[in-house]
Order: structure tokens, then sequence, then C-alpha cells
């Protein structure tokens, strides 16, 4: 059987009725778990934790085993696609993902080619159908990749940015330059996303990252094009069963029209727009995935289920809500104060999902 015993993740973000809300968090594997750090050490690092299919599918379960999430993300980095383009991913300690040979000159520019995802990127297509068999059922399998711009940043930039200079450079001045390299970057994309999917990945999401740092036309032009053009492209149901897109703009919440036209099944939330309001505005076409502040699992386990309610009650009742949070989980969170919120969230939606409260 293709559906999941728990497979209410699937049915929320197809707007289906559920018992209860469902719950996964961006990053649940990571290093505010004590079992991942574990195993990152004996990795030795975390490209290596990436590239072996048993240790990023040991990585992958341990957050379902501390805690009832609805969903799996496979354990990977959206910077494993340009890193297959020949770029040359490391990680420098402490200062986070750069590129040995970022994109500075035009010829570089016109070399770049789509990898297959195959071939360059076998390891992570093996540690989506390693996962799916650890899983056996029990919850869906999530893959992901990064959006064509958000890619393009770390591409041209070398690394993290605080202001962007070289991308928005090019944008300005050589627009034709980064639209090569969106285009091709959303063909290595499609192709990534298409193979996360034949291997058994049953819903996927697109980190849109950087896309709110642009100007609202650029956006439309440079970053949301590019998303709806891959949509376009993904294979929207395997073994005889629906793939939902999700897509997730930080910084969104201004758009929230033009991306829920982009052909995804549900749009990911930030915490900086009520997601009351934002059902209103899209509610009718697409789930909506989020959108707790992060930082509230620093406030202690009352606050935690506070403010989990607080979103929750925004949304109202009736199905098409994925609680998440609104960006990644911090490395620094208690990991008891994810326990508080899964179990808030499921308690609490309970009752705004019987059959005679239905919004
Ligand atoms: O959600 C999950 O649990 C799946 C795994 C996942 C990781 N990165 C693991 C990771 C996912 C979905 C990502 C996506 C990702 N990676 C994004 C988009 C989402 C976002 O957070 O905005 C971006 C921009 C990246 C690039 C990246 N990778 C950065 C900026 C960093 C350093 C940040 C930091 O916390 O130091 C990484 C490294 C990274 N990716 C870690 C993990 C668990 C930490 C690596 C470590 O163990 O040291």
């Amino acid at each position: 059987m293709a559906r999941p015993k728990n497979d209410t993740f699937l049915r929320a973000l197809l707007r289906q009725p559920v018992a209860y809300t469902p719950v996964w968090l961006m990053r649940q594997a990571g290093r505010y778990l004590p079992e991942y750090c574990e195993t990152r050490k004996r990795a030795g690092s975390f490209l290596a934790l990436c590239k072996s299919p048993q240790l990023a599918c040991e990585v992958t379960l341990q957050p379902l085993a501390r805690y009832d999430l609805d969903a799996a993300i496979l354990f990977s980095d959206i910077l494993t696609v340009p890193d297959a383009m020949g770029l040359g991913l490391y990680f420098a300690e402490g200062e986070g993902p750069k590129f040995e040979r970022p994109l500075r000159e035009e010829w570089e520019i016109r070399n770049l080619a789509v990898p297959d995802p195959n071939v360059e990127l076998r390891y992570v297509i093996d540690a989506v159908a390693e996962i799916r068999r650890a899983l056996d059922g029990s919850v869906p399998l999530i893959g992901f990749s990064g959006s064509p711009y958000t890619l393009a940043c770390y591409m041209i930039e070398g690394g993290a940015s605080d202001d962007f200079r070289r991308i928005k450079t090019m944008l300005y001045s050589r627009p034709d330059l980064l639209h090569h390299v969106l285009d091709v970057t959303a063909q290595a994309v499609t192709a990534y996303l298409n193979a996360q999917i034949e291997a058994g990945a049953q819903a996927v999401q697109i980190f849109d990252t950087w896309g709110g740092s642009l100007s609202h036309a650029a956006y439309r032009e440079f970053s949301l094009a590019y998303m709806t053009k891959i949509i376009a492209g993904l294979k929207r149901s395997h073994d005889g069963e629906r793939i939902p897109v999700i897509v997730f703009t930080k910084g969104g919440g201004l758009w929230l029209e033009d991306i829920a036209a982009s052909g995804c099944d549900a749009v990911g939330l930030d915490w900086s727009i009520d997601i009351g309001q934002a059902r209103a505005r899209v509610g009718s076409k697409v789930a909506l995935q989020g959108n707790l502040d992060p930082s509230v699992l620093f406030g202690g386990s009352e606050v935690v289920a506070r403010e989990a309610r607080r979103v929750l009650d925004s949304f109202g009742p009736g199905s098409g809500h994925v609680f998440n949070l609104g960006h990644g989980i911090s490395q620094f969170t208690p990991p008891e104060a994810v326990t508080a919120l899964v179990e808030t969230v499921h308690a609490a939606s309970r009752a705004a999902h019987r059959p005679e409260s239905k919004g």
C-alpha cells in the first residue's frame, strides 16, 4: 500500500477532513537533539552524514522516535544540488555553507549543466528509498529542494550573505545572466524532485528562504516564475497517490495570492503573518503550513502551549492546516519544548475537527 497508516499530513495538504491538525517541524532532525550530535560525530561531518544513505536514514528517524510527529523529512541539504553542479560545497566551522567555485565569471555561468539526479545525487535518492523502507508505512516522507533563487544566492555569493550584493548586482546589471542561472537550476530542481518522488517521497517542499529579500516585482520575475515552472514539471502522482507540493517563501506573506496561484497545494508561512488572515485570503485555494515563531520554544512549556493554541485558534475549524514553525528549529531549542508543542497541537486541535464544528 502506498498510503501510510497515518495519512493525516497528506489529507490536510489536500484539504480533506482530518481528526486533528498534523504537525512536523522544519529542520526537525538537527543539532538540538543530542542523538543527532552523536551520529554526526560518528560520521565525521555534516556532509558525510548527508552522503551516507544509512546515516541519513538514521538521523531522519531520530525525531520520530522521540515525538509523535505526523511526517518525516528527508535528511539532506538544499545545497547538494549546486554541489552536484560542480561548485564544491563545504562547511567552514562556525561560518555555515560555502562554495569552492562560486559563479563569478560569465563563462562559468554559460558552462553550468543539469546534473543527472540518479548519478550525481544518487546518495540522496538512495537515502529516500532507504527511509521509505525504514518508515514501513508509518508516516509520510517529505522530499525537498531549494528554490532556484535561493540556490542562486549561495551559488553567486559563495556562501551566506547579509546584503546579497553580488546576486542583486547581477539581477540589475545582467538580468540575462541571472535568468540563465535560474533556468538551468530550475531544470536541475525539477529532475531532482521527480527522482525523489520516484524513489518514494510522498510530498515535496520547495524552500525559498531568500525570495523574501526581493522587491515586489523582482520576486515574481526571479523567484516565483521559476518555482511555478518547476511545479508544472513535477510528477503529481505516483503509485496511484497524489503528491502534494508545498511552497515556503520566507517573508512571502505580502504575496500570498500570487504564491497560491503557482500550482502548489500548500503555502508555508513564516511567523510574521496571522494565519487566520492568510486563510481568509487564500484558504479556498490551498492548504497552509505554519507558523509558530521558532523562538516560542525558548519560553517554557506553558508559553509553548499558549502560543500553539493561538495559531490553531487563528486558523479556526476545518481542514487545510499543517502545523509547523515559521522557519527551521533553532539548535538551542530544549528538546522537551518540542514534546509540549506536539502534544498541544494534537490535543487542542481535536475539538476543532469534530464533524459538527467543521469550518
Ligand atoms: O528539515 C529537516 O530536518 C531536513 C534537513 C534540512 C537541512 N537543511 C539540514 C541541515 C533541510 C530541509 C535544510 C534546508 C536548508 N539548508 C535551507 C532552507 C531552509 C532554511 O533553513 O532556510 C537552507 C538555506 C540551507 C543551507 C544551510 N545548510 C545553512 C544556511 C546551514 C547552516 C545553518 C546552521 O544552522 O549552521 C546548513 C547546514 C545544515 N543543514 C544543518 C542541518 C541539520 C546543520 C549542520 C550541522 O550539523 O552542523
